[in-house]
């Protein structure tokens, strides 16, 4: 039972510490001296939970064992890409260990019995002694050097690098990806720990490694003191490879079992604390609804819980068994036996042979939590590999030609589908420098599918998209983009200065000058000026405690400026207006018209009323246009637009009858 408990006490430290952490061994009785270093092990513990949790539920997609290998291998790569000295100093850790417990094990200890035995004298044994203290002192000098100076400088040239690399490619992959909930998801995992799973690769593929050859040696001296020593091995053997191993499975069903109720728990939580819900909360009963759905889970999880235990508890019990006990009682008394009874051994050798079995045990431990871990480590690595290893189809980066101002844009027989269902359908139309063009049509139209085929977001399905007569596909990318100046639908503001929000990374001779016309003709300067930094206010509250907060309807307007600060030929507004009050939309309109002189513009609205102007109007319906012409041709044809427009200005003014609204 001591035994045991000393196993069990033992086990998490060598788990992952091996040799290196054993410290000075100061006597046969490693349990007692090895292992200082626990919180290694717990803050591994506390990656590996982590990682459990969220990275559990992805090793359902299995992995063949060529794959692990070969994602491990790829995870080892890109840490010598950006650190190969703590790749390097993994490696000697990891072989500072390996050689302090075989040496310590196999040599040093042997050497010491057998030199009391023969009754060398007490100065031979002392040199040696010495002689050791010294490498171990100077082992575990690096050891300390290594945990304390290396690695944590190392782990931060690795995060900035892997972090680097995964965001240049996050910005370089096509809008699609966003959308693509796979993908998405490959991402967020991908991102999620990425350093702190590298780093575990890199100490478990080495330690996984070099255990090998160490094993060879260990199970060398031990089978040559006593061959048939060497069968109970076969005890720890099944302990973690068959009991572990079953273990492992059942904790991740358990875990399986928790999942809906764990969610359950996340989204009551987010409830709680985002301000979202906060307002209907105080207003209704919703929270005691919440709390049921709380309790409900809980006691799923409970149940899952209950399920599993006891076989947890009966797999952790006998893996102890077959690791610790059954070994260590089983060398103890076979040992004596041949020493005592059959005296067939010496009482150095039984002491030695001892000896080799604990630290045959660890090591056979050791690199079986290992394999585990690298095979988790495995599924995670295919996701950040996925990620890294994606082909853009349509490259932020992409070269080409390198387009010579804005002529014409034509969009000649466009499919295009999302998924399935075809969003945009064989659809035409040209716009020429200077144009003012209006798409118009109901929500879902395509409208805005269609600017985002403009901008490459996306390539059509079929047809092709010309400027200046040439497939915009033939042009360098970033330099196609620049010719447009886009206010999107769902822009978004970043937590960065007002002025910084306006320019978005660009920068101008006249700055100032340009910020303060975009911000007065979007009609926000005067709110900005307003601010306490004007200009140089940080937007929302996210890192700055005196951040602006604006509504709904002034982000719209400052998303505007930021159309009207870029020096592009064409102006594109994607329902700029949407969240304008009816008085603040006609200023707007006619700000965006009077740019209109020098630029191209293409604005799309469902509120006919801002199209008037326009010089073209295209009514969209399905994916397609249904009619075309200036807004009186279009009033005159008495279609649908026609219409629409009517049916919108009965609303506006409040009137009853057609007749009533003046076209
Ligand atoms: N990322 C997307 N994935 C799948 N379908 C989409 C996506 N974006 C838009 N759609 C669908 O395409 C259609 C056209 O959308 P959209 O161009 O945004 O319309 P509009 O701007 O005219 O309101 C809608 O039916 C919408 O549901
Ligand atoms: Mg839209």
């Amino acid at each position: 039972m001591a035994k045991e408990e000393k196993g069990t006490k033992k086990s998490p430290d060598k788990g992952t510490t091996k040799g290196p952490d054993k410290g000075t061994p100061k006597g046969p009785d490693k349990g007692t001296t090895k292992g200082p270093d626990k919180g290694k092990k717990k803050s591994a513990d506390k990656g590996g939970k982590k990682s459990a949790d969220k990275g559990k539920k992805k090793s359902a997609d299995k992995l063949s064992f060529a794959q692990t290998v070969s994602n491990n291998v790829f995870a080892m790569k890109l840490a010598g890409k950006y650190t190969r000295l703590m790749v390097v100093a993994a490696f000697i850790s990891t072989v500072f260990g390996y050689f302090e417990w075989v040496f310590f094990d196999g040599v040093f200890i042997r050497k010491i019995v057998q030199a009391l035995d023969s009754n060398a004298s007490f100065r031979s044994v002392l040199g040696f002694i010495g002689i050791m203290t010294a490498v171990f002192f100077l082992i575990e000098l690096y050891n300390k050097y290594a945990d304390n100076v290396i690695y944590p400088l190392e782990t931060i040239k690795l995060y900035g690098g892997i972090y680097k690399q995964l965001f240049a490619k996050a910005k370089n992959v096509e809008l699609k990806c966003y959308e693509d909930p796979d993908f998405y998801d490959k991402y967020t995992m991908a991102i999620d720990g990425a350093e702190e799973k590298i780093c575990a690769i890199v100490k478990r593929f080495w330690g996984f490694l070099v255990s090998l050859p160490a094993l060879g040696v260990v199970f060398y001296l031990m089978y040559d003191i006593d061959h048939y020593a060497v069968l109970f091995i076969i005890s720890p053997l099944i302990g973690n490879f068959i009991f572990g191993n079953y273990k492992r499975i059942y904790e991740y069903k358990r875990y399986q079992a928790q999942v809906p109720g764990n969610k359950v728990h996340n989204y009551v939580s987010r409830m709680m604390y985002l301000p979202d819900g906060a307002k209907e909360m105080r207003l209704s009963n919703v929270f005691a609804l919440l709390r049921k759905q709380y309790s409900e889970a809980t006691e799923k999880n409970v149940r899952a819980a209950v399920k599993y235990a006891f076989a947890n508890c009966s797999l952790s019990f006998w893996r102890i068994t077959f690791t610790f006990t059954i070994i260590f009682e089983g060398v103890l008394f076979y040992a004596s036996y041949r020493t005592l009874v059959s005296k067939t051994i010496s009482l150095s050798q039984l002491a030695i042979m001892t000896s080799l079995m604990v630290a045959m045990t660890w090591m056979l431990i050791t690199a079986f939590e290992d394999i585990v871990e690298l095979m988790k480590n495995g599924v995670f690595i295919n996701n950040l590999r996925t990620f890294l290893e994606y082909e853009e189809q349509i490259p932020q980066d992409q070269g080409g030609v390198m387009p010579e101002g804005f002529e014409s844009l034509e969009f000649r027989n466009v499919c295009f589908s999302y998924k399935d269902e075809e969003t945009i359908r064989d659809l035409s139309f040209k716009i020429d420098n200077g144009d003012i063009v209006a798409l118009v049509g109901h929500n879902g139209a395509g409208k805005t599918t269609i600017i985002k085929l403009l901008l490459r977001f996306y390539d059509p399905t079929s047809g092709e998209i010309l400027l200046n007569g040439r497939n915009i596909k033939e042009y360098d990318l970033r330099a196609y983009r620049r010719l447009f100046a886009t206010t999107f639908q769902d822009f978004a503001i970043f937590a960065m200065s007002v002025k910084e929000n306006v320019l978005m990374g660009r920068h101008y001779e006249n700055e100032d000058e340009i910020v303060h016309r975009a911000l007065r003709r979007a009609g926000i300067l005067e709110k900005v000026e307003s601010l306490p930094k004007g200009v140089d206010t940080v937007m929302t509250k996210e890192f700055d405690k005196e951040g602006a907060v604006f509504s709904g309807g002034q982000h719209q307007k400052l998303a505007v400026a930021r159309t009207f600060a870029k020096e592009s030929p064409v102006k594109i507004f994607d329902e700029p207006s949407s969240a304008l009050d009816p008085i603040a939309e006609y200023d707007l309109f006619k700000n965006i018209l009077k740019e209109g002189r020098t630029h191209t513009m293409v604005f799309i609205s469902h509120r006919l009323s801002s199209v008037k102007n326009c010089d073209k109007v295209f009514m969209l319906e399905k994916g397609t246009i249904v009619e075309r012409g200036s807004h009186r041709e279009l009033i005159d044809a008495h279609g649908k637009y026609a219409k629409m427009y009517i049916r919108q200005a009965m609303n506006y003014l409040a009137v009853e009858k057609e007749e009533e609204v003046i076209l």
